[in-house]
C-alpha cells in the first residue's frame, strides 16, 4: 500500500499533510524507516537474486523480466559501452577529466552530447522498425512495408537511415553477434523475432542495387533487441546513455589517473583552420 493511500485512510490527516504527501507520486519506490521496496519487491529479496540488467527492466517497466529476457537486455547494454576516444562522448569525458573536475562532472559532460546524431540512432531505428511492423499489421507485405516506411523516414529525416552504415567499420562486428542472440532467443520462444526480420529486410532494401551493402550497426542491432523486448523507442536512447556511461566512467577514470592537465581535442602543435578576415588594424573610434 502506498504512503498516500495509507495517509488517505489515516483518521485525522489534514489537507496540508495530504497535499504534501501527494506532491510526488511514484509507482517505482516505496519507503518506510527500515524498509525499501522497488515496484513492491523488498530490496533485501532483490539483492543477490536480480541482475543489474533485470533491475533496469524492473525500474523502467514495473515487472521483473524472465532470466533470458534479462540476458538479452544485458547483451545489448554491454555491447555499446565504449567506442574509443574517436567517439565525442568518450573524448569529452577524457577532456573534462583533465580540467580538474570530478568523475560526476566528466560523466555529465559526456552524456550531455548523446543526442540525435551521436547515440540517438537507436531511438530512431526502433521507431522505424515499429513503423514497418504497423504497416505489416495493416496488411502490407514485409517488402512493401519496408519500402513505404523508408520513404516516409527519408522525407522526415533525410537520406541517412539510423542504425545502418558506419564510418569506421565496413562491418560492425557487434551487430551480427547481437542478431544471432536475438535469433537464438526467438528459437527459445523468448522474443518473436519479427523485429530482427524487419531490420534484416531494411538492411537488404538499403543495399539493393549497390556494389557494397549498408550494414546494420550497433544502434540498429541494439534497437532490434529493444523493440523485440517491447521497450518504447525513447527508452532506446536512455538505455544507450546507461550503456555508454560505463565506457565514459572508465575513460574519465583512466584519464584522471594519467593526470593530463587541460587537454584540448587536438595536440597543441596543430591549430585549427582559420577562415575569417585577414589580419587588420582596429579602425579609429567612431561616435
Ligand atoms: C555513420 C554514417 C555517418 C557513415 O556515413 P558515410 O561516411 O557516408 O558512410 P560510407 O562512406 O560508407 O557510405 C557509403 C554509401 O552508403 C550510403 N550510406 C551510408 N550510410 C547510410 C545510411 N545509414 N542510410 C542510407 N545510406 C547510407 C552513403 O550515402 C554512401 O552512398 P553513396 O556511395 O551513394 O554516396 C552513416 O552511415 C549514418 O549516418 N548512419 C546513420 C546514423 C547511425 O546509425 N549512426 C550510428 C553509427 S554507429
Amino acid at each position: 500500500m502506498s504512503e498516500s493511500t495509507q495517509a488517505g485512510n489515516q483518521p485525522g490527516i489534514d489537507a496540508g499533510q495530504r497535499l504534501s504527501q501527494d506532491w510526488w507520486r511514484t509507482g517505482i519506490i516505496d519507503m518506510q524507516p527500515g524498509e525499501i521496496r522497488y515496484r513492491g519487491y523488498p530490496i533485501e529479496q532483490l539483492i543477490g537474486q536480480v541482475s543489474f540488467a533485470q533491475m533496469i527492466w524492473l525500474m523502467l517497466r514495473g515487472e521483473l523480466p524472465g532470466r533470458k529476457q534479462g540476458e538479452l537486455l544485458d547483451a545489448a547494454l554491454m555491447s555499446a559501452v565504449d567506442h574509443g576516444p574517436q567517439a565525442p562522448s568518450i573524448a569529452i569525458a577524457r577532456m573534462a577529466a583533465t580540467c580538474g573536475v570530478g568523475l560526476n562532472n566528466a560523466m555529465a559532460s559526456a552524456v550531455n552530447v548523446l543526442g540525435d546524431v551521436h547515440g540517438g540512432a537507436g531511438e530512431q531505428a526502433v521507431e522505424l522498425y515499429q513503423d514497418v511492423a504497423r504497416r505489416i499489421d495493416g496488411g502490407l507485405a514485409q517488402a512493401d512495408a519496408v519500402r513505404a516506411a523508408l520513404a516516409d523516414y527519408r522525407d522526415a529525416h533525410g537520406k541517412f537511415v539510423s542504425g545502418f552504415g558506419h564510418r569506421f567499420h565496413p562491418l560492425d562486428p557487434r551487430a551480427p553477434r547481437l542478431l544471432a542472440l536475438v535469433e537464438q532467443a526467438a528459437r527459445d520462444g523468448v522474443v518473436s523475432g519479427r523485429f530482427a526480420a524487419i531490420a534484416r529486410a531494411v538492411e537488404a532494401e538499403l543495399g539493393a542495387g549497390r556494389s557494397k551493402p549498408i550494414p546494420m550497426n550497433i544502434d540498429g542491432a541494439t534497437a532490434v533487441i529493444y523493440a523485440e523486448l517491447g521497450f518504447p523507442a525513447p527508452l532506446a536512447r536512455g538505455l544507450f546513455c546507461l550503456s555508454r556511461s560505463v565506457g565514459i566512467l572508465a575513460h574519465a577514470w583512466e584519464q584522471t589517473q594519467q593526470g593530463g592537465r587541460n587537454k584540448g581535442p587536438i595536440p597543441r602543435q596543430y591549430i585549427w583552420t582559420y577562415d575569417g578576415p585577414p589580419q587588420r588594424d582596429v579602425p579609429p573610434a567612431r561616435d
